[in-house]
């Protein structure tokens, strides 16, 4: 991968996935304020370019900046997004930041992840965010936890963030920040992480989705939705590839032959985020 062009390239390389949007949007408020600054930002949704990853690579190492975005799934960044981190060529210590969106519960370790990922691939880790957003399980409710978020306070911390490292965006060498901070603290994701968020756990609190074909007229817009492409033969599945119980097929199918009993699940995440922040505000969190 080329080296750090620095500050005579304000260019950013923005990737994410977002199956429900929110992360999107962050991403693209954190971009807008980057390229206030002068920065000319290309964007790229994973889930379009799976099988293309190579295009991606190849628009990082010649960007001066990267920008990673990921929402939070049982305590942990999406593993598209972590797999294509993992598999990137390395980088001399080109600066890159880090967000995650999340459902109010628990962060977890998705940022340390993330922030580990890029630091031992040689790039220098300048700034973390962990934004609150609308849970994306909770499409079938009224009320939602982190209904209406990211709204304006939000937004301002995320920018009050981007002007605080806007200055160290452009300097050449140095080290990745101590991104220790962003590690999972509170006991309550601790133990989160010990049980109901290990792997083998997570097919009892994300129910799995059916498919009646029966029911399909197959207008493909679960096809369209689903960030994994283990719908892209439907009506065959892709048993091949792994769910990730993003439940937008759910959300978007209009016949109801994708079903999942994501309702049965709304009162256990809203007692489990109360448990987690007590009667507190969930507030996003910027590290730098
Ligand atoms: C399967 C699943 C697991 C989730 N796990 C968590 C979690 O561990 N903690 C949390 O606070 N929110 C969790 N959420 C909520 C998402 O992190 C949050 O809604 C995120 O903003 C979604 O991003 P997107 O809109 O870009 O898809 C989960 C959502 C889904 C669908």
């Amino acid at each position: 991968m080329a080296g750090n062009n620095g500050a005579q390239n304000k260019t950013a390389a923005h990737i994410f996935i977002s199956p429900s949007g929110s992360t999107k949007k962050t991403g693209r408020a954190i971009c807008s304020m980057l390229e206030e600054r002068g920065y000319t930002v290309r964007e790229f949704n994973l889930a379009k370019y799976r099988g293309r990853e190579k295009e991606v690579y190849e628009a990082i190492g010649a960007s001066s900046l990267l920008v990673v975005g990921s929402p939070v799934y049982a305590g942990s960044a999406l593993s598209p997004v972590t797999a294509f981190l993992n598999k990137m060529p390395t980088a001399n210590k080109k600066p890159a930041l880090a967000y995650v969106t999340y459902g109010t519960v628990s962060k977890g370790d998705s940022l340390f992840q993330l922030a580990g990922a890029l630091d031992r691939k040689g790039f220098k880790v300048l700034g973390l965010a962990a934004v609150v957003a609308e849970h994306s399980m909770m499409f079938k409710s009224g009320n939602p936890l982190g209904k209406g978020r990211p709204g304006e306070s939000d937004n301002g911390e995320i920018k009050s963030w981007v002007d605080s490292i806007s200055s160290s965006l452009e300097s050449t060498g140095g080290k990745s920040m101590d991104y220790s901070v962003a590690r999972q603290r509170q006991l309550f994701g601790k133990v989160m992480q010990a049980t109901a968020f290990r792997p083998e756990f997570q097919g009892f609190i994300f129910p799995p989705v059916s498919f009646r074909e029966e029911s399909c007229d197959s207008c493909g817009a679960c096809i369209e939705v689903c960030p994994s492409g283990r719908l892209d033969n439907l009506p065959r599945i892709n048993k091949s590839v792994k769910c990730l119980h993003c439940y937008q097929c759910v959300k978007v199918c209009g016949e109801s032959a994708m079903s999942a009993p994501v309702r049965l699940m709304q009162p256990v995440l809203h007692a489990l985020a109360r448990i987690s922040r007590g009667s507190s505000e969930p507030v996003t969190t910027c590290y730098r």
